[in-house]
């Protein structure tokens, strides 16, 4: 049974993820911040039994991540989805994807500025790097970045959002320079964007269901090969220009 890892797996996409992936039979390693109050996936939990283990892990806290990794020791892993992530909080909630926070570079908020760019960059590098021994006993491992649209550099003249856009366009260089690395390992590394999604993050008039986004996300981790290494996909399989 194929074994995937998701990060941020306890509400929106990542729990879109997770019941994509039990419903085609996978095996489920569902992390997230605080397991004790995961409600959704304590009752998918009692309907998969083994097919589903709840592991605690904040991606910014190292040391949590190793004890996972020493939890997880010699368990094989065919993907790691890095799906944990933030945003502003300007709007968040109502639409955060609709750049309605201050473009004004001299009122942006830094310190919140660094806290997305340790979540949503060093979060993933941390990640993917210290589960590389459980992904090298995987079966065609592959490393999956969620990235965003608003990531594409090429598509970009918007003001706002700047810490985001920041975070995932430096996690779509994150994937490309270490993609280098996982490839000599076997391991391949791609980034995926869900599409805009109704999630807390995404907000109400976003265009894709959570359902809709997951089952994209799904089909094309599923259909990864060596050659899609280094790959900007979106959830429906098309390519994005950086
Ligand atoms: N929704 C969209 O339109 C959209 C579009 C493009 C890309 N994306 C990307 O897709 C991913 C999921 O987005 P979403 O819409 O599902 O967001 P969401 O509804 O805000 O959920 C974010 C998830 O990330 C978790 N998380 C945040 N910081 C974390 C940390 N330090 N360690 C572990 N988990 C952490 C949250 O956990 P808590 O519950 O503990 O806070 C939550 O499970 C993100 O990477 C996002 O950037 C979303």
């Amino acid at each position: 049974m194929a074994a995937v890892l998701i990060t941020g797996a306890n509400r929106g996409i990542g729990l879109g993820l997770v019941r994509a992936f039990l419903a085609s039979d996978w095996k489920v390693i569902a992390t997230c911040r605080n397991p004790d109050t995961a409600s959704d996936l304590q009752s998918l939990k009692n309907t998969s039994g083994d097919s589903l283990s709840i592991v605690a892990l904040d991606v910014d806290d190292q040391d949590g991540i190793n004890r996972a990794v020493r939890d997880l020791e010699g368990v094989p892993l065919d993907v790691i989805i890095n799906n944990a992530g933030i945003v502003e909080q300007e709007g968040y909630g109502s639409g955060a994807y609709e750049g309605i926070d201050d473009p004004d570079l001299r009122k942006y908020d830094y310190d919140q500025w660094e806290a997305i760019l340790r979540t949503n960059v060093l979060g993933p590098a941390r990640i993917s790097g210290s589960f590389v021994e459980n992904l090298k006993l995987g079966d065609n491992p592959r490393i999956v970045m969620m990235t965003s649209g608003l990531a594409s550099i090429a598509n970009t003249w918007q003001a706002g959002r700047y810490a985001y856009r920041t975070s995932k366009a430096a996690l779509n260089m994150l994937m490309r320079s270490s993609g280098e690395w996982f490839e000599s390992l076997g391991i391949t590394a791609v980034a995926i964007s869900p599409g805009w999604t109704r999630t807390d993050m995404g907000g109400p008039n976003a265009s894709n269901s959570v359902e809709d986004a997951a089952s994209g996300v799904f089909k094309v981790i599923d259909g990864l090969n060596k050659d899609d290494a280094g790959k900007f996909l979106n959830f429906d399989g098309t390519t994005l220009p950086w």
